[in-house]
């Protein structure tokens, strides 16, 4: 099979969909491997590295597209791609179509494969195509929490893990999910006093028995939040309802129960974000203040650190990858029923429910 890795091209991305590694393993199993030139610089990978493994470097994007049976990618293909993308093509990336109907539309037009990581199902009925950047986020969301809390980035000034004699920050963490449990581990690791909501009791009873002595697991209400807000320095927004944006658990209103320099990381922001004042930010201008509170809301934080989270996304993409190669889409997602859950459009047709009731118009 002839796969083909293009460079990312949307704004700030700089992971790459996969690594000299992963050409290796595909070019002895006898494919072709065409990366475009610069694919991998951004997240450490050399041309020279990828040809050392075997592959082909294309000095631009249109030979990618043109040569090139399966495309794998990272973020959803932008509006200089759509043409590129021809009929029968595979196309293995994150889309997102609930939230583009360009996109939607532009990739029924394409009457290509489109073949979704964030659908992808695991054994278990996890996601594990996004687990990987759900990791990433989560211990992100407390080094960029204790960033802003310093006072000079306009926080109050307190560092999470105190020092013997003075008492530790207070870190507030919404959701216990992967987001929740990774920011949880990173805080306790680094001495704060944490707690942790959620509703999911199983879940906290769960996290009871892995968790270090210095989390506190707690019921998510607003009651219990409230009690919380006037004494914690920094608030961790990781809470999912699938399907559905994030509940407000904390409304405008009640910023004014927290103290001047309190910071705010909504990682939810994706989903709307758990704090009512939220909206999306960029890695150019992460943070904005309303009421003394710092919000920092940046809807794809993994893309911050690629040297990190390519490996990350590329070690739970490539084995589906490595069989989409050596059976074709056809027989792979006939055989793998968590990966068919990826097909969200098939040669001009929506395939995947949620996405086919969101775009009533465009379903036959
Ligand atoms: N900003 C980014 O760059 C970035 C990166 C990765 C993930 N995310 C987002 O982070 C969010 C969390 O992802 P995840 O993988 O941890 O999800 P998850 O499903 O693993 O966890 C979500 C948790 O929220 C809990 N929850 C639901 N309602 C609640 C409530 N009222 N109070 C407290 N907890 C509640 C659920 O029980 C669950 O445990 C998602 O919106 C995801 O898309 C953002």
């Amino acid at each position: 099979m002839i796969i083909g890795c293009p460079k990312e091209i949307k704004n700030n991305e700089n992971r790459v969909a996969l690594t000299p590694g992963g050409a290796l393993e595909l070019v002895r199993r006898g494919h072709t491997v065409l990366v475009q030139t610069g694919a991998g610089r951004n997240s450490g990978y050399t041309d020279e590295e990828y040809v050392e493994a075997g592959a082909e470097i294309q000095s631009d994007i249109e030979s990618v597209y043109a040569r090139a049976e399966t495309i794998v990618k990272v973020k959803e293909p932008i509006e200089a791609e759509y043409s590129l993308i021809r009929e029968n093509q595979l196309v293995f990336t994150y889309f997102h179509f609930a939230s583009s109907q360009a996109l939607t539309e532009a990739m029924v037009k394409s009457k290509a494969v489109c073949l979704a990581y964030e659908t992808v199902l695991g054994p278990n009925g996890s996601l594990p195509l996004l687990v990987p950047m759900s990791e990433v986020a989560g211990r992100m969301s407390v080094q960029e929490g204790a960033k802003y809390l310093e006072k000079p980035a306009g926080g109050r000034g307190i560092l999470l893990g105190g020092v013997p004699g003075v008492p530790p920050a207070r870190v507030l963490i919404l959701g216990a999910g992967i987001v929740g449990t990774e920011a949880a581990k990173m805080a306790a690791g680094l001495h704060a006093n944490v707690t942790i909501m959620d509703i999911n009791l199983e879940r906290l009873r769960h996290l009871a028995n892995v968790l270090p002595a210095n989390v506190t697991l707690v019921f998510s209400n607003e009651y219990n939040i409230r009690r919380e807000l006037p004494r914690t320095d920094l608030i961790i927004g990781a809470v999912l309802i699938p399907g559905a944006k994030a509940p407000h658990l904390i409304t405008r209103q009640m910023l004014s129960e927290m103290r001047e320099g309190t910071v705010v990381i909504d990682v939810a922001v994706d989903q709307g974000g758990c704090i009512e004042t939220c909206h999306p930010t960029t890695h150019e201008d992460p943070t904005y203040t309303i009421d003394g509170v710092i919000h920092y809301c940046v809807a794809n934080m993994p893309g911050a650190v690629p040297f990190t989270s390519t490996l990350a996304l590329t070690n739970a993409t490539f084995p589906y990858l490595l069989q989409i190669a050596e059976k074709g889409w056809e027989r792979a997602t006939e055989e793998n029923a968590g990966l068919k859950e990826g097909l969200n459009i098939v040669r001009g047709e929506i395939v995947y429910r949620e996405v086919a009731e969101a775009f009533e118009h465009l379903v036959a």
